[in-house]
């Protein structure tokens, strides 16, 4: 079976004559018939309170070697600055809705501590709160997004932090924001309520949650500057009940829905797979698994368009990523991996769906950004290294907020062991200067691949181009040889008439620019 993706559809063509002939071949048109911009918020990031995902990540102890501001540590800003990280969501994950927010303001000394339950059972003394993430944020030149606390919180509580973050005039709380040191509002837009209030947050069904949705909802307010993007909780993969009672019973009242949906190599949440070591079937099964996220996010758009025909609320797709066993000799609750380049493919991969589905998915947040998931930076006392994930969003960043441009991919497959997948993926934009980029994933583990890019009424004179590979799936950066996979130069596409012919490496992922 052949795929053919066509803007946002998905046909099957079955048994094309001659397709032997195609094996190592794709044909792609590019269009620019669209109105659509790419958010720049599909390329956010999440932090949570999580094994060394903030503390010992952006917070460090005051002691450390490295460059500082207050206890962030800077390296890790500039690297996640150059990639222009769009937004940052915070404090969780599970721990969100066991945080109580103030708890973490006013002076450090006088901070309760709690136990963290969800991650490690670790003591969380708080000090990094309200005022240290937005300070981040201010440093990452990102868009804060906090998840309020549903599940063991109140709607007096979160009210409270909503006015606290965002009045601008007297009240005790801004008062007491004064007395912290900010007088101005923090203007906070992204407002998550809740996080999987199906699971950690609650363990609620749909129709409760949709209830306590508008009831928390109600009192979380809009201030002067601060309208807030209210966004729910959403389903996990492909729970489509949830969202047909959620766009039901909530619709357009939210600004957006989220959902999460992890790619598991081995798909068994029990024993999920290695990071690092692994096999060309299970590399395979990784990939498949990953593609996963073209039939949810088909789904689940093709649901909330049935209540929402104009698509105004968002699919907020803010936890994706791999998922893996923990690395060897590590906390088992701090959810520590390596990053190899396989999760690079799947990065390249999962944003091209995004991309491509951007007249619905308007968010989007990579699990998580340092030392946990699918990191984009590791860390090892004062050293750090960006991993291959890291390079996809460098390479990529070139689509934030640029015109979406359709694309038609008649693609080869993939074969392991008899099974199939489609062996290349892209996505298309056009920047406000006018360049055309195109992000090009190849996925099969041995085959190059010609890819001929008919780009219609497109004019354009030269291409040039970047590429992300190395020897084998299974490579990553190590604190010993940080740049073992980098960006590196590429300059094996070249123009045809008004073609472009492009051979892409095995396993590998291209990002070409025409202009
Ligand atoms: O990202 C790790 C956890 O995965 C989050 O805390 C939770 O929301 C999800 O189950």
């Amino acid at each position: 079976m052949k795929k053919i993706y066509y803007g946002m559809a998905v046909l099957a063509l079955c048994c094309t004559p001659g397709r032997a002939a195609l094996a190592q071949t794709a044909k792609v048109t590019v269009s620019n018939d669209s109105k659509l911009t790419i958010s720049r918020n599909i390329y956010g990031q999440f932090a949570e309170h999580l094994g060394r995902g903030i503390y010992d990540g952006f917070w460090v102890d005051p002691k450390m070697p490295v460059k500082k501001q207050d206890r962030i540590r800077m390296d890790i800003v500039e690297a996640l600055r150059k990639i222009k990280i769009p937004n940052l969501r915070w404090p969780g994950g599970c721990f969100a809705d066991e945080y109580h927010w103030r708890d973490g303001i006013g002076p450090r000394v006088n901070r309760p501590k709690m136990v963290n339950t969800n991650w490690g059972g670790v003591t969380e003394d708080n000090s990094f709160g309200t005022h240290e993430f937005l300070e981040l944020c201010k440093l990452l030149g990102c868009e804060p997004y906090i998840s309020g606390n549903v599940g063991s919180g109140t709607v007096q509580e979160m009210s409270n932090w909503v006015e606290y973050l965002n009045f601008d005039g007297q009240s005790p709380l801004t008062a007491m924001r004064k007395l912290n040191g900010h007088p101005e509002p923090f203007n906070v837009s992204f407002w998550g309520v809740g996080n999987e209030s199906w699971g950690c947050g609650g363990n609620m069904t749909p129709e409760y949650y949709a209830n306590e949705f508008k009831r928390y909802a109600t009192f979380a307010k809009d201030y002067k500057n601060a309208k807030l993007k209210k966004i729910a909780t959403g389903p996990s993969d492909g729970d489509y009940n949830w969202t047909e009672v959620m766009m039901k019973n909530v619709g357009t009242r939210m600004w957006g829905m989220s959902l999460h949906c992890y790619t598991l190599p081995t798909g068994n949440w029990n024993d999920k797979g290695s990071a690092t070591k692994f096999t060309e079937a299970q590399y395979f099964n990784t990939m498949k698994n990953c593609l996963r996220m073209e039939e949810f996010v088909t789904k689940h758009s093709a649901i909330m368009d049935k209540y929402d025909p104009e698509k105004k609320v968002a699919l907020v797709v803010d936890e994706w990523g791999v998922w893996t066993n923990v690395e060897p000799g590590t906390n088992p609750g701090f959810l520590y991996q390596q990053n190899s380049l396989r999760d690079a493919l799947v990065a390249g991969t999962t944003l091209n769906i995004f991309n491509n589905h951007c007249d619905r998915v308007k968010m989007a947040a990579l699990a998580q950004t340092i030392n946990v998931l699918q990191a984009l930076v590791l860390t090892q006392k004062e050293k750090m290294l960006l991993t291959p994930t890291y390079h996809v969003f460098d390479l990529y960043k070139v689509h934030q907020d640029a015109k979406y441009l359709p694309i038609k991919l008649d693609a080869p497959d993939y074969e392991v062991n008899g099974n199939k997948i489609p062996a290349v993926n892209l996505s298309a934009s056009q920047d406000k200067e006018g360049r055309v980029h195109l992000s090009l994933v190849n996925i099969d583990d041995h085959k190059d691949i010609v890819v001929t890019a008919n780009m219609g009424d497109i004019k354009w004179n030269t291409v040039s181009g970047q590429i992300l590979t190395s020897a084998n799936v299974t490579d990553i950066n190590t604190f010993d040889k940080p740049n073992n996979i980098k960006i590196e130069s590429f300059n094996n596409a070249q123009k045809d008439g008004d073609k472009v012919v492009v051979k892409i490496p095995a396993h590998s992922i291209i990002v070409l620019e025409l202009k």
